[in-house]
């Protein structure tokens, strides 16, 4: 990105990021679910956000299809496009950690590389990578919106795991197949992950 802003200067916030988190009684993360379009990102990502709801955790869920009615409503889906998505994203993810929430995204986020500028732009231990890994056969068989329907009779091009790129993630924290589990103990898998690991108290 190129930087067009001149002559700002940073103020350091009065109320810290450890403060706020305290006040929560939480420690902030970022949770970056990935995987392909119908793999569960959403689906899966809901589920959580409403478990920590009712345990009174303070979360907020960014979801991909969402953003991109508004703040993202300019991007289209090549491969710069998309680059930028998860940009802005990040940022955006940066912020609600910095306010001590617990924040989820569920964009397809397809690079690696993207995955890995979001995951430098935290802190040590506040980015937990969530790969959703759905066989593609499998997110093909649910179709829930039927796109890769219409990407497979050239209807949509540049659809992620048709003929644009999905870099499988190398090191995810967490590794979730929703194939072989129900939506809630895919929920259960994330949850138990964020209380051993001492993100909320058990
Ligand atoms: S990302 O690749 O830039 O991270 P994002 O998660 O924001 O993608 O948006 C993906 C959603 O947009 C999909 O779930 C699908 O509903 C819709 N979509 C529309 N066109 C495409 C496309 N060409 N490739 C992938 N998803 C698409």
């Amino acid at each position: 990105m190129t930087q067009k802003t001149e002559n700002t200067v940073w103020h350091a916030h009065l109320v810290t990021k450890q403060e706020r988190a305290q006040l929560k009684n939480q420690k902030p993360c970022l949770l970056w679910y990935t995987g392909l379009s119908g793999s569960g990102k959403s689906t899966v990502a809901n589920a959580v956000d409403d478990i920590l709801f009712q345990r009174q955790s303070h979360t907020y869920l960014l979801d991909g299809d969402n953003v991109r009615h508004g703040l993202n409503g300019d991007l289209g889906f090549s491969d710069e496009d998309r680059i930028e998505n998860i940009r802005r994203i990040s940022q955006v993810g940066k912020l609600f950690v910095d306010s001590g929430l617990i924040c989820s995204t569920a964009f397809i986020s397809p690079f690696q590389s993207d995955r890995n500028m979001a995951r430098d732009m935290l802190e040590q231990g506040e980015f937990i990578e969530v790969y959703i890994d759905t066989p593609i056969e499998i997110c093909e068989q649910r179709d829930p919106k039927g796109l890769y329907k219409m990407a497979r009779a050239g209807e949509i091009k540049d659809f992620t795991g048709i003929d644009s790129t999905y870099d499988i993630p190398v090191n995810p924290e967490i590794h979730v197949k929703t194939a072989d589990q129900s939506i809630e103990q895919c929920a259960l898998q994330i949850v138990n992950y964020l209380t051993e690991n001492g993100y909320i108290t058990k």
